[in-house]
């Protein structure tokens, strides 16, 4: 008989009475001698399904294998159930044990394991209810961006992940070498031959798809990456990811103000899509961690983004009163407390900061009049602090040449990206959301860990 999915079989009232197949992992076996119940988990829901052995038909060794963790198949029919917790469940036919799980040694007996606990067991935290949920919900968002962005006609772009340029200029990047590290082969004045490396040259992992991203814009109009990205930071908080996941729509003839309403638009899509499509798992998920996430997702579709440039922002900082564990002034790049500040106690909903100093931002935004600050734009969430950030294009070949100078960034990995400014310019614009800043918020998790299957850290890369 084929397998139907409990997702399906929770879903409908259509299969009661008739007979079933179900396959998955035990979650608890409880019971007497007369009747013993079966939570059954097969990961298409956050929900078990029962499955009730009759003890006159069954006896104790043909279900002794029954323990939390092992995989069983189980048919027979489905019916309503008289039980509080449940609609429906199946009295077992047939049964067939496909891999059992000593209890003695099986890590995830008891509920409730810390989410510490979970990490060190990341192999396995994908068969509790929470790690099913967030993982749902994540292929549900991933799914989402990519639906957004289709139906507005927008290319997707496949950007390479090993590079010789950096993207950010913030040096944070891992290197790619087959070179020998116990004999690395140098130059006459010393350094490394990286023409004797594998590309001939000096490459890393890519931090941002950004630059590739502008090619792309300026000839198939909008484009948007989706794939990994990684950063060599030694910053370890609940926010930062080694390898996490980046969207980086780029589009030509936006200015910063079409490219803010493109974010605002498709972060709003994509938690009202994981709400309409992950109610259960979204519901578990407000119900053992965080009472007020339903609000706060509901609250982000309902309300506009308040839109301020990074200046009023620092002026209401500074004129805040508040002590803050690093002091702000104009400047200085804002720290997660300054910008939960601004979200959460000062406007109380979600912000986007522009115009920042161009000394903080990278060398690609477009430069304003006043010589001092560029058209960057970061968005601000309540719990999360930066989501997206991104940035009108400094589509000047002169202006973008001379702030390359300026920052010694070595012309020779930048000719092909100056081109897109020398042959058919123009305006454009684009910005990063991270994958996993999103995740979290629409799940309400609190550490960035706790959102991607295995995550990468700094001393972290198990699994
Ligand atoms: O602000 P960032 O560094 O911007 C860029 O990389 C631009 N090239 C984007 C663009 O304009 N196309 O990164 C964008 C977003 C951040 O707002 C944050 O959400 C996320 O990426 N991010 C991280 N997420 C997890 N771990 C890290 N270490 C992250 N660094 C950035
Ligand atoms: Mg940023």
């Amino acid at each position: 008989m084929k397998r139907t999915k409990i997702s399906r079989i929770l879903g409908t009232a259509e299969l009661i009475g008739s007979d079933v197949c179900v396959k998955g992992w035990v979650r608890t076996r409880r019971g007497n001698k007369y009747v013993q119940f079966v939570a059954l988990n097969d990961g298409s829901s956050v929900k078990n399904l029962q499955i009730v052995f009759d003890m006159n038909k069954w006896n104790d060794e043909e279900l002794k294998a029954i323990t939390t963790g092992a995989s069983i198949g189980v048919t027979g029919k489905l019916v309503e159930s008289q039980g509080k917790d449940q609609t429906c469940e199946v009295q077992a036919e047939t049964l067939e044990i496909y891999g059992t799980a000593d209890p003695a040694e099986y890590p995830l007996q008891k509920k409730g394991h810390s989410l510490e606990f979970l990490r060190e067991k990341a192999h396995l935290r994908p068969r509790t209810n929470t790690f099913g949920a967030i993982l749902r919900v994540r292929s549900a968002l991933a799914y989402a961006i990519h639906k957004f962005f289709q139906e507005k006609g927008f290319v997707y772009l496949h950007t390479p992940l090993i590079t010789a340029s950096d993207c950010e200029g913030a040096g944070a990047m891992f290197q790619v070498t087959t070179l020998p590290l116990s004999n690395l082969p140098k130059t006459e004045t010393g350094e490394v031959d990286y023409s004797k490396d594998f590309f001939g040259k000096s490459t890393a992992l890519t931090v941002s798809g950004q630059l590739e991203g502008e090619l792309g814009a300026t000839a198939l109009g909008e484009i948007y990456t989706f794939g990994p990205t990684f950063r060599a930071e030694n910053s370890n908080t609940p926010r930062h990811l080694s390898e996490f996941w980046m969207i980086e729509p780029e589009m030509a003839f936006y200015d910063i103000s079409d490219n803010m309403d493109l974010a605002e638009e498709f972060v709003k899509y994509c938690i009202r899509y994981a709400l309409d499509h992950c109610r259960d798992d979204i519901e578990f998920l407000s119900e053992h961690f965080d009472p007020e996430l339903i609000d706060r997702l509901e609250f982000v579709l309902h309300n506009d983004f308040v839109r301020l440039t990074y200046t009023e922002g620092v002026k209401i900082l500074e004129e805040s009163g508040k002590k803050f564990e690093f002091p702000v002034h104009w400047g200085t790049d804002l720290q997660s407390e300054h910008e939960r500040y601004l979200v959460e106690q000062h406007f109380k909903k979600p912000v986007i900061l522009t115009d920042y100093p161009k000394e903080i931002k990278a060398f690609y935004m477009k430069q304003n009049e006043d010589g001092k600050t560029v058209r960057a734009m970061d968005v601000l969430f309540p719990n999360i602090g930066e989501i997206i950030g991104g940035s009108e294009r400094e589509a000047d070949y002169d202006k973008l040449y001379a702030r390359i100078q300026e920052l010694n960034i070595p012309m020779k990995d930048m000719w092909w990206y100056l081109d897109t400014r020398r042959f058919g310019t123009v305006p454009h614009s684009g910005f990063g959301l991270g994958f996993e800043r999103l995740v979290l918020f629409v799940t309400g998790m609190t550490n960035i860990r706790d959102v991607i299957p295995f995550p990468r850290t700094p001393n972290n890369a198990e699994f």
